[in-house]
């Protein structure tokens, strides 16, 4: 059993440990993997097959596991690295501690949008993007997305998903109206002021690497999704009876059959059911 702590409070010491794992798992070619399977994973709604990642009930699990296969990496090279979160309703700012040369670098500039800081800049030679939905080979941050600005989702605006009282909803796509986890993944569909929400939206205010399939280029999207985890917890203390939805397999003549996954279908490329991943508390804990 070990922490997951909120990244404002690690130490020097701890935020270093952390990245140096980082750039060893980048330096070993173990990190390409990760992106890789992501991308091989991030299939949309306008795609047929199954969704076991994204716009779908098991996004949740899908993305706990493979932070803990990602973590379980990070030990492998320090047994004392856990994946801190990012609390992005509190560090909102473009001068969070989080974007510190120490830690994770800032911005990236204007023009190319190339981050310059910090020991993921490209210039700094150990953050060679390979694997990558674009052709730059440097990372790339553009916060708030000047152009059409894009804010980060504020408490008030986390707690319409946390408030809701069942965890998915029929249709159990990026279109489901209801249900905690298309408002936490934060699809809309369109017309709203703000047509991202809640994690959608972190990604998109990050922007650069943090926007497509290749999102976990960025670091960041561990912190990012660490924090999602935190919430799925913090809604189920909150809704101690609901549960994972759709609990069976959707029949044959539901259009989501073979599509989305119910409680006990195993999820790939793992061959680990939703219903697993329900409680982690006997593997990590959160300091919150
Ligand atoms: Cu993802
Ligand atoms: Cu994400």
């Amino acid at each position: 059993m070990y922490t997951r702590k909120n990244q404002r409070n690690l130490t020097g010491a701890e935020k270093k440990k952390f990245v140096q794992a980082v750039l060893e798992l980048k330096r070993r070619g173990t990190y390409e993997e990760f992106v890789e399977l992501h991308i091989q994973y991030y299939i949309s709604d306008a795609e047929d097959g199954l969704r076991a990642g994204h716009m779908a009930p098991s996004f949740l699990p899908w993305h706990r596991q493979f932070l803990l296969d990602f973590e379980g990496a990070l030990q492998k090279v320090d047994k004392s690295v856990t994946i801190p979160y990012w609390d992005w309703t509190a560090d909102n700012s473009h001068s969070s501690s989080l974007w510190a040369e120490s830690f994770l670098g800032g911005n990236g500039r204007q023009g190319d949008r190339q981050v310059m800081t910090g020991p993921f800049a490209h210039r700094a030679g150990n953050w060679p993007i390979r694997t990558s939905v674009t052709d730059s080979d440097f990372l790339t941050r553009n916060f708030g997305r000047p152009a059409d600005p894009v804010s980060l989702p504020t408490a008030a605006e986390l707690a319409g998903a946390m408030n809701e009282k069942v965890y998915d909803a029929s249709p159990w796509d990026s279109t489901a109206r209801t249900g905690f986890r298309n408002r936490l993944e934060g699809w809309t569909t369109g017309g709203d002021k703000a047509p991202w929400r809640n994690h959608n939206r972190v990604h998109r205010w990050v922007g650069g690497e943090m926007l497509g399939a290749a999102s976990p280029n960025d670091p960041v999207f561990w912190l990012h999704h660490a924090f999602v985890d935190l919430l799925w917890d913090r809604w189920q203390s909150k809704h101690p009876k609901a549960t994972y939805l759709p609990h069976k397999r959707l029949p044959r003549n539901d259009p989501q059959s073979g599509r989305a996954l119910s409680a006990e279908e195993p999820m790939p490329p793992w061959n680990i059911k939703p219903s697993q991943l329900l409680d982690h508390k006997n593997l990590y804990r959160y300091d919150a």
